[in-house]
């Protein structure tokens, strides 16, 4: 979602912005624009559509400065247009916003009857008013700023500058924000990525603070202006790691880094000799009450629950409840002080799932979050966290970090095992050989990715496809669907292989695709019976298995053998050609895949 960046320093701020802007297109966005400070005076460019856009316009203008705001808007109040785009201006201030004001018809109305004339359709345009109006009372900049915030509802990571004054405010509250810090320059983002190249030095800010930058320093304030201490952590990511590297697209390169994310996330942690699971600083609740295991999250995230599930249910007996996050709080959750939440989030942004969390804990429910971005809000606030190893996820629909979840829940469910004495050290070490051998059984798959793109090539026109497996295999068609119709806007609908003849078989003929996820497991025998219930209505077979022999494989041109390995870990194997389908067909069809239309990488709005 949208995106911000602020820099002060010595060197022109215009590349440095528009570069860091780049980085942040991942996001998800509808237009862009740029604010530049020089020498008392603000110049503001703003465009509907891309970064590039945005470039092109301000190539023959005079854009000078060394102190200035960007940003990248994603749509929530008023259509994707210039006059929508951030920054917003109101007498000498100018604001940046991600987040939503709730309350902002109420000021908006309030400053209206006060004469006040807006220009826009955003929340975000009350905020640079109210700033301004302060400032015309006679109210110190960091004073106006601060008494505004107080009278904000909702959410917001904001970038302010203004023109009388070479001072630069960053503020946060439930939108991410983060301060590069570099000696004699200020720079603040909405994430890592984004500013990468100038440091690997971050502050994560915390909810209230406000950073005022002056003076080639800043210092952090709470919303009375007390003084606080926040400390910078060091990020192992590179620059490099958030480019393509050679890749068409940041997708498929994050696809193919799938062998070697899985493997860092497991390095380190599982102990093969001593059969035994480690994480490091994880305090986890006393287990031998548990009663209930809850996993919420959205998105790639959530499927990643219910392969969760499955995982944890069939290995300890301990029953798990999956939650979407944006339902699980409304409908009033029956917990009981021995459960445990776990929450699942690439971002560690998502706003549904922080808030989540936060319902947890109000409810004194231990937090586990899992997570692959240091320092996010989610990490931050639960009890405790695993980290993924996955590295910059960039792409928009979720691949690696799918696949680093999974094998973190399956570690934790070993971990939990042995703690909860469920599991002998035999059976541990079991888990964990097999565990091993998956990132070696990914790259095998890898290596046959031109038989997918061959598969992808014939069926890139049809316009429909049904998804179909059993067991674990089924949240792992959802997954395999949702990554078609994020990147290729082909519907594509998942459906448990069992449910079918209940309402989806109305639809099979001959110019239905059903992809079929059919390893030799305790589905096998069912699943080729609902394989053969499509095979009947001249539906198109598209057949995923372990399987050469399997009893369907002569019955269709396109089958796809994948290696074997234990019922709990075939969702790490089925994920990746089912990623590289959807990756192929909307590659063929040329859509963006990276930045597909009206998606956001990461959510930061409810
Ligand atoms: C967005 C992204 C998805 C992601 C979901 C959850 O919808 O486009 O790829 O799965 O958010 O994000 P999270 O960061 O919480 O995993």
């Amino acid at each position: 979602m949208c995106g911000i960046v602020g820099y002060m320093g010595k060197k022109e701020a215009f590349n440095i912005l528009i570069d860091a802007l780049k980085r942040l297109e991942y996001r998800g966005y509808d237009s862009a624009g740029i604010a530049l400070w020089h020498d008392r005076a603000i110049e503001i460019l703003r465009r509907k559509g891309k970064v590039d856009d945005l470039r092109v316009a301000a190539s023959g203008k005079q854009l000078k400065g060394t102190m200035g705001l960007a940003h990248t808007r994603w749509a929530t109040h008023g259509i994707p247009s210039e006059r929508n785009a951030h920054p917003h201006k109101a007498g000498e201030v100018v604001v940046v916003h991600n987040g939503i004001i709730e309350n902002y018809m109420e000021i908006k109305e309030k400053l209206k009857k006060r004469g006040h004339r807006f220009t826009s359709d955003t929340d975000t345009e009350v905020i640079p008013h109210l700033i301004n109006s302060y400032i015309e009372e006679g109210m110190d900049f960091v004073d106006a700023v601060r008494l505004t915030i107080t009278e904000l509802e909702g959410s917001y990571a904001l970038g302010i500058m203004r023109q009388h004054e070479r001072t630069l405010i960053a503020a946060k509250k439930e939108s991410p924000l983060i301060v590069g810090v570099i000696d004699g320059e200020a720079v603040f983002a909405s994430d890592a990525p984004a500013i990468i190249d100038l440091t690997n030095r971050f502050i994560f800010l915390e909810d209230n603070d406000i950073v005022v930058f002056k003076d080639g320093g800043f210092n952090v304030i709470d919303i009375k202006g007390n003084k606080l201490e926040r400390h910078p952590q060091v990020v192992n990511w590179t620059g490099a790691m958030a480019q393509k590297g050679g890749y068409k697209h940041f997708m498929l390169k994050e696809i193919f880094e799938q062998p070697r994310a899985v493997a860092d996330t497991l390095m380190g942690r599982v102990k093969e000799e001593k059969a035994q699971i480690e994480f490091d600083d994880l305090k986890l609740p006393d287990l031998k009450d548990i009663r209930k295991i809850w996993m919420i999250a959205c998105g790639t995230s959530y499927h990643a629950c219910l392969i969760g599930k499955y995982i944890f249910e069939s290995t300890l007996r301990i029953p798990v409840e999956t939650d979407i996050a944006s339902e699980f709080r409304y409908r009033e959750p029956i917990f009981d002080k021995r459960d445990m939440i776990i929450l699942i989030s690439q971002s560690g942004e998502t706003a549904d799932t922080i808030a989540a969390m936060k319902e947890g804990k109000n409810h004194g429910i231990y937090t586990l979050s899992i997570c692959n971005v240091l320092g996010s809000t989610l990490a931050r606030e639960s009890d405790g966290v695993i980290f993924t190893h996955a590295g910059p996820e960039i792409g928009v629909a979720s691949t690696k970090a799918f696949t680093t979840q999974i094998s973190v829940l399956f570690m934790l469910m070993a971990h939990m095992g042995r703690l909860l004495g469920v599991m002998d050290k035999d059976t541990v070490r079991g888990l964990i050989y097999e565990l091993k051998r998956i990132p070696h059984k990914m790259q095998s798959i890898l290596d046959q990715a031109s038989l997918i793109e061959e598969m992808a090539r014939r069926f890139m026109t049809y316009k429909n496809f049904l998804y179909i497996g059993r067991g674990i295999n089924y949240p792992s068609i959802m997954e395999g669907a949702l990554k078609l119709k994020e990147i290729s806007y082909i519907h594509a609908e998942a459906y448990a292989a069992g449910e079918m003849k209940h309402g989806p078989i109305a639809l099979i003929d001959e110019s239905f695709p059903v992809v079929a996820l059919s390893p030799h497991d305790r589905t096998y025998q069912k699943t080729c019976s609902n394989i053969e219930e499509v095979l009947a209505r001249r539906g198109k077979l598209l057949l995923f298995t372990d399987m050469p022999e399997h009893d369907m494989a002569n019955r269709t041109d396109s089958v796809f053998i994948m290696p074997t390995t234990i019922y709990e870990l075939q969702p790490l194997l089925s994920a990746i050609p089912l990623q590289l389908l959807a990756y192929y067909i909307a590659n063929l069809l040329g859509t963006d895949v990276d930045q597909p239309r009206n998606l956001a990488k990461s959510v930061t709005v409810e």
